[in-house]
């Protein structure tokens, strides 16, 4: 039982955690891939004085990753680069508050500071290090205008360094639009005014007027980057890396099925390498290439491994007496599409009856029931698109991954765009497995639907 010389659980849990966190954004450039067109277009924007970035897409893409990552690379030292996580009852004022603490608290173990011979002023807001007590004068207090939040973001910069970067993520998460909006207001403000503190705010959206519902939602002072999921070898790099860690090759037919269920939502690949280094690790013999074998037995524990959030709408969906809502839902995670037509849905519905020897519903009847995966009783689990009639998504990208999770642990292999388009980088060869055929197999009418009285077709 080794895996690159790994034979002790825990300096092989430890290693492997390194370099897959599936929850935990990437802030390492090595160990960010498929990002590079991303990185640059942020790092040429931070270049410019009084411009800032705001970093959108899917929840689970990669936004938290990208904008570490471009901080961690625009930084000067350590302590230049500042992170917040935004919540629901969020404002600027508590932001920008919760950054001036935790730039004191930086300082504050600094050997200087314990020296006495530094001091913190925030002006206006009083708050002062004395140069012979580390005790704060007076605690600091938020900022109730922007203003005092222009002056702090500028003492900011004075005492870190005119370097310094703060990310704002999870944006989406503040309730309030007026809460968001100000945000903008400070960023304009700050670009006119000169201040160098730069921002990188990040947040669920499909476009920066989402999220701030019009207002200023073009200025000049930010710079938008919309993340889509990953293509086919930033994939494959990942699970690939991973490998390599531990001296380990992934089967070529491994890694396909890895990349095509994660649609290129790197949560997913993390995840399922991981469970599969996991089984490699435990395989008796010392374990050189991943294969088909240990894949199917890492399925049962990636599945195990989603949040109760994901999991909840699946099961309101699926756990009903006959399977047909589940194969409908499977068919809604089909392709590569996140939008899909129902017409699509409908040909991919087909499909996964034909794989599983099935009659289908006809046409109508599963109308209806892709209909009703849309109410609150069936987990709001699908949603229509706006003024599309007959277009749907899920209502959360990240439960697609898990809906083609749950499906290839039962031996439904559901696709993806075509693989052989994107270069390929893989070394580790191994049999192609059968199931790969389906992966390219097309739904060829004419099919049998349930309820038709056997001979119709024929007539
Ligand atoms: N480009 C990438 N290369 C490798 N891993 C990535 C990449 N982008 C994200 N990840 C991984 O995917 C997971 C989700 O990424 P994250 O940045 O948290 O997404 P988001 O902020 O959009 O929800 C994390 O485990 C992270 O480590
Ligand atoms: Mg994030």
């Amino acid at each position: 039982m080794a895996v690159g010389g790994f034979r002790d659980e825990k300096a092989f849990g430890e290693h492997l955690q390194t370099v897959l966190s599936p929850a935990k954004p990437v802030d390492d450039p090595t160990l960010l891939h498929g990002r590079d067109e991303a990185l640059k277009k942020v790092s040429r924007a931070l270049y410019a004085d009084g411009r800032h970035v705001f970093i959108y897409g899917d929840r689970g893409v990669g936004k938290s990753s990208v904008a570490k990552t471009a901080a961690s690379l625009y930084r000067d030292g350590r302590k230049d680069y500042l992170w917040v996580s935004c919540e629901r009852n969020s404002t600027l004022f508590s932001v920008m508050h919760s950054l001036a603490r935790s730039v004191i608290e930086l300082h504050l173990g600094e050997e200087r500071v314990r020296k006495h011979e530094f001091s913190i002023a925030f002006g206006p807001l009083r708050y002062q290090i004395e140069s012979t007590t580390s005790t704060p004068a007076e605690p600091l207090r938020e900022p109730t205008n922007l203003d005092e939040c222009m002056q702090l973001a500028a003492d900011i910069a004075n005492i870190c360094s005119p370097k310094a970067i703060v990310v704002v993520d999870e944006f989406d998460a503040i309730e309030h639009v007026e809460d968001r909006q100000r945000f903008a207001d400070l960023l304009k403000r700050m670009g006119d005014r000169g201040v160098p503190l730069k921002f990188i705010i990040s947040g669920i959206a499909t476009s920066m007027h989402d999220l701030l519902e019009g207002h200023l939602s073009s200025i000049r002072q930010l710079e938008t980057v919309d993340l889509n999921p990953l293509d086919w070898s930033a994939r494959f790099e990942i699970i690939q890396a991973a490998g390599l860690e531990f001296d380990l090759q992934v089967a070529e037919a491994v890694s396909i099925r890895i990349a095509a269920i994660s649609n290129g939502f790197p949560h997913y690949v993390h995840l399922l390498t991981e469970q599969l280094l996991w089984q490699a690790f435990d395989d008796p013999a010392d374990c050189q290439v991943a294969e088909w074998g240990h894949f199917r037995n890492s399925l049962d524990a990636a599945v195990g491994a989603i949040a109760p959030h994901l999991r909840r709408p699946y099961d309101m969906a699926t756990q009903r007496v006959s399977d047909d809502y589940r194969d409908i839902v499977w068919a809604a995670a089909d392709a590569f599409d996140l939008q899909r037509h129902s017409s699509k849905i409908f040909d991919s519905y087909v499909w996964i009856c034909q794989q599983s020897g099935k009659l289908p519903l006809e046409r109508s009847k599963f109308s209806q029931r892709l209909n009703d995966l849309k109410k609150p009783h069936f987990g709001k689990l699908l949603k229509n698109l706006q003024g599309k009639s007959g277009w749907y998504e899920f209502s959360e990208n990240m439960l697609r991954g898990f809906v083609r999770l749950v499906s290839e642990h039962a031996g439904i292999q559901l696709r993806d765009r075509d693989y052989d388009k994107e270069p390929k980088r893989l070394t580790a060869r191994a049999p192609v497995v059968r199931s790969l055929q389906a992966y390219r197999r097309d739904y060829t009418p004419p099919v049998r639907f349930r309820g038709e009285i056997e001979g119709d077709d024929q007539s």
